[in-house]
């Protein structure tokens, strides 16, 4: 059974919608963020202010790599992990990816007071965050699906994103493939 894998940037709900998902399907949750932190043993944000992200990415790869060699779990992974293609290569061997995407307002105002992400943690936030997301959209496209976030709660997206997992299984009798990006 494949792996059902959330990437998308920091304020998009990932863990929220993550835990409903894996609630309502029986599976396995897995945090990459919360599996790095275990493995270093302190916060994400002194990790990046003691070692740097660089450090940082090396940690989450090891972590991709691990899980990815799972089945049947239910994934949220940290915004920044499209940032390596191995990452998002390993992820869809054995997994089906869905973007949970914001406008940077929704992201503003869901991140606000927030001083746990190191790379908002900067007093221009909206354009660090305008920046990131303009670097970043090309990557989180290479997700199968798209699911838009803006308005709506972390139990209204994972609904759609049963739906679109109950559709896919209609049309190919289990849930191994597709073809193109769907938006939702
Ligand atoms: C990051 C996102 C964070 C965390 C780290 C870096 C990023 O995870 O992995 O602070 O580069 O976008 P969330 O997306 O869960 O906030």
């Amino acid at each position: 059974m494949k792996n059902i894998v959330l990437i998308g940037f920091m304020g998009t709900g990932k863990s929220c919608v993550g835990q409903i998902l894996a609630e309502r399907l029986g599976r396995h949750f897995i945090d990459i963020d919360a599996l790095v932190e275990q493995a270093i043993g302190m916060s994400i944000a002194e990790y990046f202010s003691r070692f740097g992200e660089a450090a940082f990415r090396d940690r989450e790869s090891a972590a991709v790599e691990t899980v990815s060699a799972q089945s049947g779990a239910v994934i949220a992974t940290g915004g920044g992990v499209v940032l390596r293609q191995q990452n998002i290569d390993r992820l869809k061997t054995n997994g089906i990816l869905f973007c949970l995407a914001a406008c940077e307002t929704t992201i503003v105002e869901r991140t606000a007071g927030d001083r746990l992400r190191p790379l908002l943690n900067r007093p221009d936030r909206l354009q660090a965050i305008r920046q990131l997301l303009a670097e970043r959209q090309p990557l989180y496209r290479q997700a199968d699906h798209w699911i838009e976030t803006d308005g709506r709660t972390a139990a209204e997206v994972a609904a759609t994103i049963l739906q679109v997992l109950d559709g896919e299984a209609c049309l190919h009798g289990d849930d191994s493939g597709q073809s193109g990006q769907s938006q939702l």
